[in-house]
């Protein structure tokens, strides 16, 4: 992007920001995602870096956007409001702290982290002990306030809690290189003068459940999230109807000269004078603590009663803190590390199409990177052309792109404001883009397919599957070597590579003898697969890893899956119409029936059902996220090695959730299920050992 370009996209982000910024804080309506909104605004936020000539003072990342409400009193904050700079990975949290050790090379830092609470942030201003008032955040500057539905939450004390001698002491003891006991001691024991603290109102995800039960009763409206959810209660005039919201609160800040100088100490004092805090947070002495503790806190995410978007991290030491200062509207000592955004937004560079192994054209966005729930993403299936023309998507639009759980990443979305009047349409192509062939799209059908069943592409994708880990695991047969093999000659179905020999494969570019040799004989000791890899090898459509197991079990020999009628199909646990008839299609399928009569010729799956009796009999498991201790295939095997199934998606069979890191949406669904979730230590304890 040159200069011009990215002033010029500077200025539409912005436009776009501010648009979705208004809807967010004052109609507490949202047309868009909230991480799509972040995605933009850390687009935004890393052009006005790269070019700081463009920043401007109305510039979203300069302001804390929200307007005062009519009909509340305006209060001003003694202290500003601020707010966070968002993070989005470890190396950007390094990062940060590179640039605070610049600026304090002789200072040690350590940390306090805390979830980041998804919610409402409200100062609580106590006079004497006793709350005075209740600040909404406002412009930063000025809020409104709402201390008469602030009132109405239960689990914020209307006085300060003065707690025992010996509860006093021991924080004093406890804290004491922290503290200046000539300030702290006193105000503890008499709770004189004023103090401020914030923190997060927000509402349990059981209450909005609930709640919007009730709502939809009365015909009202329900409410969207449990941001929107706090937001809403907060700013109503009518107290009644804030207090049967059921909100509650979370206490992450304590404002005043109390003698208290680390974030750690402050903490504890709040839990002490009556505030719940949050158990998850914790002191980290350094950085790498810091991760364990997001790395936790994200497996934990999805059973906690409530929602948090990420985990914010500040310096310990608040006389450190204050004297790093304060950037615009952030605070150096402090950064919201937020979990990987599921949706983000980026620019459709070119669509391409690809040719699967049914034959089926696959327009594929290629797209700037972007990084989604823990992983760069920089291709989008589009699907076909309706999709296409559903999304109205062009070449050089930007898009908000989604990836839940395990899923292919989406389009979902176009942002038609940001267009610069370059962008092109997209035109399928008449002819197949790998063999020339003429394409076609039959009558009702969405899928244009290339007509030529022995087109290249087709060719490659049925055999790269037949080899490939989840079916029979040849090794050695990369996409290079396969598309040599397929061009030469050599090979045209899965059959083929069974009758290779040493000499065919020694002519080729980058075959020595040895090595043809080497590859013949791994090909060679795949001719005894197990049931559950040669169904799933042959590519039948619907039918991926777990089915294939599922069908082995079922019918424990090929002949018996291969003969089965539709019904025998639909009798097996997870199948349904749709894959029934893609099974028995297959078969029916001339060309399919000798391909497969072909290969039987060299290969011979196993008959032998796999296991089913083990200490893990009766249980079904899902995986998501990866583990540290084995990848999720060998966990897969292990767990069925024991008697145990294993299942693509939860349901209210499942019995265990196992968690990884970066897991999908499964934990999610597995929370509202109540299915129990397991993390990766948990998980290795139900493994019998030998
Ligand atoms: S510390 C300078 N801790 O996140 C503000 N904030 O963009 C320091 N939030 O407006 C805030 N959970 O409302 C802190 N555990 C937590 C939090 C938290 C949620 C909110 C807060 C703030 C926003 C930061």
């Amino acid at each position: 992007m040159n200069q011009r370009q990215a002033k010029e996209r500077i200025e539409k982000l912005r436009q776009e920001i501010d648009r979705y910024r208004y809807q967010y804080h004052v109609l507490d309506q949202l047309e868009i995602s909230e991480a799509a909104l972040d995605s933009l605004k850390h687009e935004l936020y890393l052009l006005e870096q790269q070019y700081p000539e463009y920043i401007t003072p109305d510039s979203p990342t300069q302001r804390v956007a929200g307007k005062a409400i009519e009909g509340f009193r305006k209060i001003e904050h003694r202290e500003r409001m601020l707010s966070l700079e968002d993070v989005f990975s470890f190396e950007e949290v390094e990062a940060w702290l590179e640039r605070l050790r610049k600026l304090r090379p002789d200072a040690s830092f350590d940390f306090y982290a805390d979830p980041k609470m998804d919610g409402l942030a409200i100062s609580l201003v106590y006079e004497d002990g006793a709350l005075a008032y209740a600040v909404t955040r406002g412009d930063g500057r000025v809020g409104e306030d709402v201390t008469h539905n602030i009132r109405t939450i239960e689990s914020i004390p209307l006085t300060l809690r003065a707690g025992s001698d010996q509860e006093r002491s021991s924080f004093l003891r406890a804290y004491a290189s922290a503290c200046d006991v000539r300030i702290t001691k006193p105000f503890l024991e008499q709770l004189r003068g004023r103090i401020e603290i914030r923190g997060e109102v927000y509402m349990t995800k059981k209450r909005l459940q609930t709640l919007n039960v009730i709502l939809e009763k009365r015909g009202d409206a329900l409410l969207a999230n449990p941001r929107n959810a706090a937001a809403g209660s907060i700013r109503q005039l009518d107290p009644k109807i804030a207090s049967e919201r059921g909100l509650s609160f979370m206490a992450y800040g304590l404002y005043g000269d109390h003698g208290v100088q680390t974030v750690q100490a402050r903490y504890t004092m709040m839990s002490l004078l009556g505030f719940p805090i949050n158990t998850n947070g914790s002191y980290c002495k350094t950085i790498q603590d810091v991760k364990k503790v997001f790395d936790r806190v994200g497996v934990k995410r999805s059973s906690l009663p409530y929602w948090i978007d990420g985990v914010v991290v500040s310096v310990n030491d608040r006389v450190l803190g204050e004297a790093l200062g304060v950037v615009g509207k952030t605070p150096r000592a402090a950064v919201a590390w937020k979990f990987p955004a599921e949706q983000g937004t980026t620019v459709v560079r070119d669509i391409q199409v690809s040719v699967g192994r049914t034959g089926a054209l696959t327009p594929v966005a290629s797209m700037d990177p972007v990084k989604l729930a823990g992983t760069t993403v920089t291709h989008a299936t589009l699907h076909n052309e309706d999709e296409i023309e559903r999304l109205g998507v062009k070449i050089g639009d930007t898009v908000i792109v989604e990836k839940a759980g395990d899923v292919i990443p989406k389009i979902v979305k176009v942002l038609p404001n940001l267009r610069t009047g370059k962008e092109r349409a997209f035109v399928m192509p008449t002819h197949c883009p790998i063999c020339s062939s003429p394409v076609l799209r039959r009558e009702g059908e969405v899928a244009t397919f290339c007509a030529n069943p022995e087109c290249f592409a087709q060719e490659l994708a049925r055999i790269r599957h037949f080899v490939a880990k989840p079916a029979l695991d040849i090794r050695g047969l990369g996409e290079r070597i396969v598309e040599q093999l397929i061009q030469e000659g050599l090979v045209h179905e899965e059959a083929d590579l069974f009758a290779l020999r040493p000499e065919d494969l020694s002519g080729l570019e980058g075959f020595a003898e040895l090595s043809s040799q080497k590859l013949v004989k791994e090909i060679q000791k795949h001719t005894k697969p197990s049931l559950a890899r040669f169904i799933n090898a042959l590519g039948i459509r619907h039918v991926g890893e777990e089915t294939a197991v599922d069908f082995a079990k079922a019918f424990g020999s090929f002949d018996a899956f291969r003969h089965a009628t539709r019904d025998e199909l639909l009798n097996v646990e997870g199948v349904g119409d749709v894959m029934a008839d893609a099974v028995t299609a297959f078969f029916a399928d001339e060309k399919n029936a000798s391909r497969v009569n072909r290969l039987l010729k060299y290969v011979q799956p196993d008959s032998a059902a796999p296991a089913s009796k083990g200490p893990l009999s009766g249980t079904s498991w899902v995986f998501t996220g990866s583990l540290s201790s084995m990848s999720r295939d060998e966990a897969k095997a292990l767990v069925r090695g024991l008697g145990a199934d294993v299942s693509e998606s939860v349901s209210k069979k499942t019995s265990f959730v196992v968690v990884g890191e970066d897991p999908g949406s499964k934990a999610q669904k597995a929370s509202e299920l109540g299915v129990e979730i397991l993390d990766e230590q948990a998980f290795l304890r139900k493994i019998p050992k030998k």
